[in-house]
């Protein structure tokens, strides 16, 4: 094991360089012009997991391609144990980019953050894993487990050509557990195990008017607004603070056990923090909910993105003919996607006015994910964390979600340990994204340390 720690350690700086290779890719999976990105750097990928002695291979789907690599396979006449290890090299769109400090597909080093769109979300954290497992095969360690990293390019837009692959590979990625480092630590000296991630689903929703913009002096007052029609619209699915008023919205949701209040409580980042942080002039949300249980363990609806009329610069008097919004909701355990799609359009059509259409464009869904922390493997992860930073570890849930997580447990029957290393200023998401250099390190101790624990 010294090996593997010493190896790590002279080796950061080669790291660094390899690092800025992978995150120069715009694998932006959002958008089409970047399709041929997304092949490349799943290329690269391939090549770079030969490089430290890995079997890799590239599986071309019907969207972006997957990576599967896996250690070489020893020979041994008791069953050894089998672990995956999930991430994705596709990222977020950078837009807007006149945000950005510097371009986000050029990184750059400012003390122990780097920046790049794709550094903590999700290629700083899959490569950790990478670096880790080089260092065994490189000082000829034995792995005291077989491992198959699966790295794919379509998570950001809900991983769908996933999870047919894992049917289709199910007898050769059937595994003990799954690894993933893509959620987040509350800093860099409070490690954490996620044992609960939120559900989702998206769609939009179009309003439609008049046939085509018109005249605001000539029509206006006569026809509806579709974008004011839109604003009254959304602005029914929420009361003064946050709750949502859809009927059936909340139904079936289990109340947070005391247990699980304290310990959310005990999450470093409080509601102050959270406030200067985000630079938000107050806090919003539910009032019997902390802002660290609200953003973990609430439902919620979101305006994503809201379209409407002219948006140049200087003035334009128009009536538009229609107007847009991207909506999410984030789900908790025992919500059902499917039943709250059907709840919430049902809400919508419902007290949408006759004077404009309601146009509905469905789009992905997935179940919330929740998992006990106090099993054998989670103990594992957990003396694995306090070693690499050498840290007390916290148990937390995440408001985030990791949809192919459900299909792990579904199709291969297995548990998925998250053992983030993003931290809540990373800018996931956003511009001027950024990944710590001590939670890179430490993450490779992390997963050295971790083959050693779980096996
Ligand atoms: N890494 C995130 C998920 C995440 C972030 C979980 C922080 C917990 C804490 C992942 O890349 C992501 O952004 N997922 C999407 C999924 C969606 C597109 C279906 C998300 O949560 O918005
Ligand atoms: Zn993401």
């Amino acid at each position: 094991m010294q090996a593997v720690l010493d190896y790590l350690k002279q080796n950061q700086k080669r790291f660094l360089a390899e690092f800025f290779e992978y995150l120069r890719f715009p694998s932006v999976s959002a958008q089409s012009k970047h399709n041929k990105d997304l092949v490349a750097c799943a290329q690269w990928l391939a090549n770079h997991c030969q490089q430290i002695g890995l079997e890799a291979k590239i599986h071309g789907t019907a969207g972006h391609p997957i990576l599967v690599a896996k250690t070489p396979r020893v020979k041994s006449k008791t069953k050894r144990p089998h672990f995956m290890v999930y991430g994705h090299y596709d990222v977020q769109p950078p837009e807007p980019l006149d945000l950005w400090k510097t371009p986000p597909f050029e990184p750059r080093i400012d003390g122990r953050n780097l920046f790049a769109r794709g550094s903590t979300d999700n290629k700083g954290q899959n490569f950790a894993h990478l670096k880790a497992v080089e260092a065994y095969l490189k000082t000829g360690t034995p792995l005291p487990c077989d491992l198959t990293f699966v790295i794919e390019g379509e998570e950001e837009v809900g991983s769908k050509s996933l999870s047919g692959f894992l049917t289709r590979h199910r007898a050769e990625l059937a595994c003990d557990a799954v690894i993933i480092s893509d959620t987040g630590m509350p800093s860099p000296k409070h490690p954490a195990l996620t044992y609960a991630l939120r559900g989702i689903i998206a769609f939009e929703i179009t309003l439609r008017g008049p046939a085509r913009d018109l005249h605001s002096g000539i029509f206006g007052g006569a026809v509806e607004n579709p974008a004011m029609a839109l604003a009254r619209l959304l602005a029914k699915v929420h009361d003064a603070d946050g709750r949502i008023t859809i009927p059936g919205f909340y139904d079936g949701i289990e109340p947070l056990s005391k247990l699980e209040r304290a310990q959310a409580a005990r999450y470093p980042l409080k509601d102050a923090d959270l406030n200067k942080l985000l630079g938000t002039p107050k806090l919003f949300g539910e009032r019997d909910f902390t802002a660290t249980e609200q953003r973990s363990a609430r439902p919620t609806f979101e305006i994503n993105g809201l379209t409407s009329g002219y948006q140049g610069e200087g003035s334009k008097t128009i009536v538009p003919s229609w107007a847009r919004a991207k909506i999410t909701c984030r789900l908790v355990p025992h919500q059902s996607p499917a039943k709250i799609r059907k709840t919430v359009l049902a809400y919508l059509k419902k007290i949408c006015p006759p004077t404009v259409k309601l146009e509905i464009n469905a789009g992905h869904g997935a179940e919330a994910y929740l998992v006990s922390p106090t099993g054998p493997q989670a103990q594992a992860a957990l003396r694995a964390l306090k070693k690499a930073f050498n840290a007390e570890p916290i148990l937390m849930r995440e408001g985030g979600s990791i949809p192919i997580v459900n299909e792990f447990k579904k199709i291969l029957g297995a548990d998925s340990l998250l053992l983030g290393l993003g931290l809540p200023d990373d800018n996931a998401h956003s511009p001027n994204e950024k990944f710590n250099l001590d939670c890179f390190e430490n993450g490779q101790r992390m997963s050295a340390y971790l083959w050693q624990e779980l096996k």
